[in-house]
């Protein structure tokens, strides 16, 4: 008798993130009208800022990525035995889910899970993913997990292996940080985390990783004031603006911020914010950390049995860590 084909699977999707135009416009005008002004960085990445950012990535002087990378192709056969196969991989800020499609084919895992701000960006990755792994069960979830991080029932019960690579989590405060990870580790209980971190280094290394010869940074600062035109309806000239990064070395942390060139008066609906020459937009933080600072940040958080690997300069380290 023949047996019935199996039919292929086709991602599922599902998004929970909604955008509270209102509420992100008030946001916004409270953080132009602080003194200091600060943006959030999340609005650094609009279509063209996500495209900006791809670049920075391949910049010689943004290490990274490149060096991220080169840990997890040298080291994923170690990494995967330390990582029970058949578990649901939560690849968190997945973008093109190129970081986790790399390592499937040695942790084996039964379920993706790609969680991105929106599935819009998904779709398209995880259906041309689905025909390279047409056995993994994939499903994609929109979430703003900087909110808060906790996956639809959809995402699928059974150990987890929560997957933060890029050193995104160095884009949170050490507090916030700390919250993100214990929420992770709610979310893992069972499995773990798969972590990447960028690690403190000189300070030259650091500016130029932020500061790069072709300005591909500055467009990628600057570009969040379109966006915020976009947003609050305000009349940001980015003429008028320049990119700064200096590494804070009492807080290591790098700064992103946007100088004004001249005196600037910003006007949105209702309300206006007066920046005298050189006066400053605090746009985003990057905290670099030793591997003993982010060892006793997931302690803290409740993780247990810590492995890590770094690169030969000691750059970056991947941390997997139990929940
Ligand atoms: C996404 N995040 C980890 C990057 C970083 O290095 O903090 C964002 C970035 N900002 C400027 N260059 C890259």
């Amino acid at each position: 008798m023949n047996q019935a084909p199996i039919p292929p699977r086709t991602p599922r999707f599902v998004q929970l993130h909604q955008s509270d135009d209102g509420a992100v416009r008030a946001e916004l005008a409270r953080g132009l009208l602080n003194d200091p002004a600060h943006l959030h960085p999340k609005h650094l990445y609009d279509a063209l800022g996500s495209r900006l950012f791809d670049a920075i990535t391949e910049l010689p002087e943004y290490y990274p990525t490149r060096t991220e990378a080169g840990i997890f192709a040298r080291y994923a056969p170690e990494i995967a035995a330390q990582v029970a196969p058949g578990l649901t991989l939560v690849d968190l800020g997945a973008g093109n889910c190129q970081k986790a499609a790399r390592l499937f084919e040695v942790l084996r895992p039964a379920r993706y899970v790609a969680v991105d701000i929106s599935t819009n960006f998904l779709q398209a990755t995880l259906a041309h993913l689905q025909r390279q792994h047409p056995t993994l069960d994939m499903v994609g979830v929109g979430l703003d997990f900087s909110a808060r991080l906790a996956l639809p029932p959809l995402a699928g019960a059974g150990p987890r292996l929560v997957f933060y690579p890029g050193s995104s989590i160095g884009n949170f405060t050490p507090l916030e940080a700390l919250a993100f990870l214990r929420q992770a580790r709610e979310l893992a209980q069972g499995g773990g985390l798969l972590i990447g971190v960028d690690l403190v280094k000189p300070l030259a290394l650091l500016e130029r990783a932020y500061d790069d010869a072709l300005g591909v940074t500055a467009a990628f600062n600057r570009n969040m004031l379109l966006h915020i035109n976009r947003l609050l309806g305000s009349d940001f000239e980015v003429s008028q603006w320049r990119h700064r990064a200096l590494f804070n070395a009492a807080d290591a942390r790098i700064e992103m911020h946007l100088d004004a060139l001249q005196d600037v008066t910003v006007r949105w609906r209702g309300a206006q914010r007066q920046f005298r020459q050189g006066q400053s937009i605090h746009t985003e933080n990057s905290y670099k950390y030793t591997p003993a600072q982010f060892e006793a940040l997931l302690r803290e958080a409740g993780f247990s049995k810590l492995h890590q690997w770094r690169d030969a300069q000691d750059w970056f380290a991947v941390f997997l860590a139990c929940a």
